[in-house]
């Protein structure tokens, strides 16, 4: 017989709900579907190409050919999106990164073999020129000698590229389009270059709320796209600064963003519940490369359960307020919730 509590000791039983594995089961408020995630795609010139990540076991640059066979892995586990990131040959790099408007890059051509392939996921792509640039900066720099204490991104002439690289994607398939480079004015300028060439549909997912973060070292290997100098302090957000989240997400809703990004993940759920809170409009969240490689580093050396934290962060950043989830373990936790 268990012990009684003496007479007059009041407290609540919150235990009682969780008291058998079937009562675990109701009254949960989040749950993971397959469909929450989407998949970052690296792609490259080629046929045949794996080549592998070093920061990031599991990741790869693929060639297109490749990547159909990744995606077909992927829609098969429930994953329906995916967002492409171009790695372009040093070659073909330069100051303006023309590369990016270019009909025929890595990223146009893996949307036209994917659609030609059958596979029915939605494409997104990443619209950013740091990738393309030789200098590895998001856009057009500013001119030496213009009255700017630092050399920096030219704002308002890297919009007009941003407009002409969104309808490049938009052609070769792109099924939403997402301006990564946290240019003023951003959302505005794709949105009227979208709906001047009647790609009125095409929604954006806006990476409205992205912070100047270590954690996207491994992602900057993995798209060989790190800045030559200086860093992207002068257009990404500040971590110490909590407010400007909710200035920047207003923004680009008014400028006709569909869908508001918060990135990274995990560092910034406070972020992610505050816009939750003051907009309506759908939230994707970010885990990042660093998120996922610390994940899988200390997996490798047995010191987490991966599956268990992989599980437990994506929950995370769903009850924080994400929509929607991009995450490098899209596969595996798709799978996972298949078993
Ligand atoms: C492009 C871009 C970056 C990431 C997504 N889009 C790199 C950056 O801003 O330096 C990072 C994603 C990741 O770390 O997984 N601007």
């Amino acid at each position: 017989m268990s012990s009684r509590p003496p007479p007059g000791l009041r407290f609540a039983r919150y235990r009682r709900l969780r008291h058998s594995a079937l009562l675990r089961e109701m009254g949960v408020e989040t749950r993971l579907t397959p469909s929450d995630f989407i998949l970052p795609l690296f792609v490259c010139k080629g046929l045949g190409v794996r080549k592998p990540v070093k920061s990031m076991p599991g990741v790869f640059q693929l060639s297109p050919d490749q990547a159909v066979q990744e995606l077909r892995a992927i829609e098969k586990v429930g994953v329906k999106a995916f967002i492409l990131f171009g790695v372009i040959e040093r070659e073909a790099k330069d100051d303006a990164g023309s590369a990016a408007l270019d009909p025929a890059n890595v990223v146009c051509e893996t949307l036209k073999v994917v659609h030609a392939s059958g596979i029915r996921m939605t494409a997104i792509t990443d619209l950013c020129f740091c990738e393309y640039t030789a200098h590895g900066h998001c856009g057009i720099l500013t001119k030496p000698g213009a009255y700017l204490r630092e050399q920096t991104v030219d704002n308002d002439a890297t919009l007009e590229q941003l407009g002409r690289q969104a309808v490049n994607h938009a052609r070769a398939g792109a099924d939403v389009i997402a301006p990564s480079g946290m240019m003023d004015g951003a959302v505005a300028a794709v949105r009227c270059a979208l709906d001047a060439e009647g790609f009125l549909h095409l929604p954006i997912l806006s990476y409205a709320v992205k912070y100047a973060s270590a954690f996207y070292g491994p992602f900057r290997d993995a798209a060989d796209s790190a800045p030559s100098f200086g860093d992207r302090r002068s257009y990404q957000m500040d971590g110490r600064r909590r407010r400007e989240a909710i200035l920047e997400a207003t923004a680009d809703l008014e400028q006709g963003a569909d869908i508001l990004m918060v990135k990274p993940g995990l560092p910034y759920l406070d972020i992610l519940r505050d816009l939750r809170e003051k907009v309506h409009a759908p939230l994707a969240a970010y885990q990042v490369s660093g998120e996922y490689a610390m994940i899988k580093a200390a997996a490798q050396k047995g010191w987490l359960d991966e599956k268990a934290v992989m599980m437990e962060t994506l929950t995370s950043l769903k009850r924080a307020g994400a929509d929607w989830i991009l995450t490098y373990f899209a596969r595996e936790a798709a799978q996972s919730l298949a078993d």
